[in-house]
Parts: C-alpha cells; structure tokens; sequence
C-alpha cells in the first residue's frame, strides 16, 4: 500500500521517489565501475539515511559469491551483468522473487526475464556481442579487417586477441553460449581450440580486452559492442564490430538476495534503479548498453541492434544450472587459460 501511493506521487511529480528506507544496503554491482560508483552516489544522494555498500565483481564472481554466501547471505541485492548467471541463482533459489511497481514500464526482454525466473531476477539493459580492434595497430601490423568469428582463427592474429574467461566473466560465457548456439556444441569447442592459439589473455573482466586494445597491448578484444563504443567514444582508436555470422547478446540483469538481511532498502534501490532518471545515469558515465525502462532517453551512442544480425539466444537453457556447469566444465578441460587481471 505504502509503496503503491509513494509511487503514484513518484510518478505524479516526476521523481523516483519510493519507499522510503533507513540502514544499509549490501550491493553487488556487475557492470562497469564507473556506472557502478554513480549509480551508488545518486542512489544515496536521494536516499540520504541509506548507505550502500558496494563491491564491483564480473558476473560469474558474483554468482560464485552469492553462492558461497548461501543461507547466510551478507549480499541484498546484485544489479547488472550478463543475465545467464541471475537466472542460475534464481533456479538456485539463491534470489527472491519480488515484483517491482516499475515492472509494467520496462521493455519485453526485461519482463520475459521476470517470467523465466518467477520474477527472482529482471533484465535492466541489453546489449550485444562482438568486439573492438584497434585500427592503427591493425594498420601499422597490415592485418586485415576482423568481420567474421572465421576472420579470428588467421594465423596472422596470433597473440593479438584477448578475450575474459568464462568462469568468471558473464561477457566470456556469452561468448561461449553464442559460438555453441551458432556452430552446435563439438564445432564451437573445435573453434575455440583453434582460437586459443591467437588470444594472449584470457582476463578476469570482460571489458578487459576492449580496454587493453585501446592502450594498444593487443590488437582486438571480444566483449560487449557498447563496451567497444566507450573506448571509442573515449577517443580512442578502436572500431566496434559485429561477426558476419551473427552474434548472441546479453540481457544484463538484477536479483534480490533470498533471506537479505535489508530486503526493505534492496527493494528501494531496485526500484529506483528502475526508473527513466537513474537509467539516464548510463550514458552520461560511458555505458552504451539499451536500457531496460521504456521512457528511458535514448543515446546517439547506443549501438542500434536493428543492424546486428542476432541469433535467438536461449535464455533459459544457456541460464541453466545444468549446462552453464557443463560448458565452464568442458571449457576448462579444453580451453583452459588463467585469468590475469
Ligand atoms: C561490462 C558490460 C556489461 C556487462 C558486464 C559483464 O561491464 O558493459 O554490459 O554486463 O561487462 O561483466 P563481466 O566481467 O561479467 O563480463
């Protein structure tokens, strides 16, 4: 009740003004750390008796924390990274079902998120794969133009790709679930056997790679295409692609933590979070991806995914406890590679 009228005035006024919360709040923030500290800031700035807590961990790290926290959980709520690990945790009972008034104003992928999960996890942006290379080193070494995942296995990249590791990043396992879904389970490991010999690095981060290959400590990175327009938005020379074959993406994702200890002020954020004003917070700090909230204002940045040849990325099954295990498995039995950064 109290949340339905501080909504309605919310609405009426135009501020994301919810129920008001006093204490902590234990936050995980899976995206970038720049959106992650400003999200934070304005958050506390407009809920002045809250002070949140907030440690930045890649998606798979946080799935693994949230796990090992179990019953004891000293997490409220994990906002953002890619969405097959929140869907994990929600199989996992790990989170808590909870349905945001908000919920009616966020676009169809974010609500198909919901249902998937009998509402334990929601899509907040999205945003597809492909990867960032850097022209003057492409220029300067006379490599060709990377425009397909076949472009990648050219012995003349090897040592200039990285990309992050799967275990502990929710970019990585996007990339492994998106190069099984597009060559069937054997090609996809066959390839990334083959990939192997050209990437110098598997990181701990999934926007590592991009980040490195704007420094210029390596030719090209796989992540996320809107992570490849922030190095580029930040004058860096490195040009966003998308593989020909098509490509898979991501529906970053939020959780409350089952049995948190301040479920009132998760609720709060994850409310507030929800809004058209903390959505706008994105592109003023560098992050490209689609927001999730209908009237959200969108950004000439954004990568328009009309142009993306996308595959049909199964959500549910690739977001399964049972074959995100069995495909980290065989990675590491395969591919394997120590994650450095
Ligand atoms: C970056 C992207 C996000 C993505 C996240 C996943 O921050 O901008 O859209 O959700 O990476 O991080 P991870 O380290 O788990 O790959």
């Amino acid at each position: 009740m109290k949340k339905t009228l501080a909504f309605a005035l919310g609405g009426a006024l135009s501020l994301p003004a919810f129920a008001a919360a006093a204490g902590e709040l234990n936050l995980i923030c899976s995206a970038d750390v720049v959106i992650c500290e400003k999200l934070v800031s304005e958050f506390q700035a407009s809920h002045p008796d809250t002070k949140v807590n907030m440690v930045r961990l890649s998606s798979g790290e946080a799935y693994a924390k949230v796990r090992a926290e179990g019953r004891n959980p000293q997490t409220d709520l994990w906002w953002g990274g890619t969405g097959d690990p929140h869907l994990q945790a929600a199989a996992d009972e790990l989170t808590a079902p909870y349905e945001s008034p908000l919920l009616a104003d966020q676009q169809d992928w974010s609500k198909k998120q919901a249902e998937i999960s009998g509402n334990r996890t929601i899509g907040v942006y999205t945003g597809a794969l492909g990867w960032g290379y850097n022209t003057k080193i492409f220029a300067d070494k006379g490599l060709k133009e990377p425009a397909c995942w076949a472009d990648l296995l050219d012995p003349s990249l090897k040592g200039e790709i990285q990309l992050a590791d799967p275990n502990s990043s929710g970019t990585a396992y996007t990339a492994l679930a998106t190069l099984v879904q597009l060559m069937g389970e054997d090609q996809a490991f066959d390839y990334l056997k083959k990939l192997n010999a050209n990437v110098s690095q598997y990181t701990k981060s999934g926007s590592a790679p991009v980040k490195a290959a704007a420094r210029g400590e390596t030719g090209m990175g796989i992540v996320f295409l809107h992570d490849a327009v922030s190095q580029t938005v930040e004058g860096f020379p490195i040009k966003p692609m998308t593989p020909c074959e098509g490509t898979g993406y991501e529906v970053g994702s939020m959780s409350i933590i089952e049995g948190a200890q301040n479920p009132d002020e998760a609720k709060a954020f994850y409310d507030w979070v929800l809004t058209p004003e903390a959505q706008n917070l994105m592109p003023e700090s560098g992050s490209f991806q689609i927001p999730s909230n209908k009237n959200a204002t969108p950004s000439e940045n954004v990568p328009d995914l009309s142009t993306v040849k996308l595959i049909d990325y199964d959500f549910a099954k690739y977001g399964s406890s049972e074959t995100r295990k069995a495909l980290l498995a065989r990675w590491d039995a395969e591919v394997g590679g120590a994650a450095t950064e």
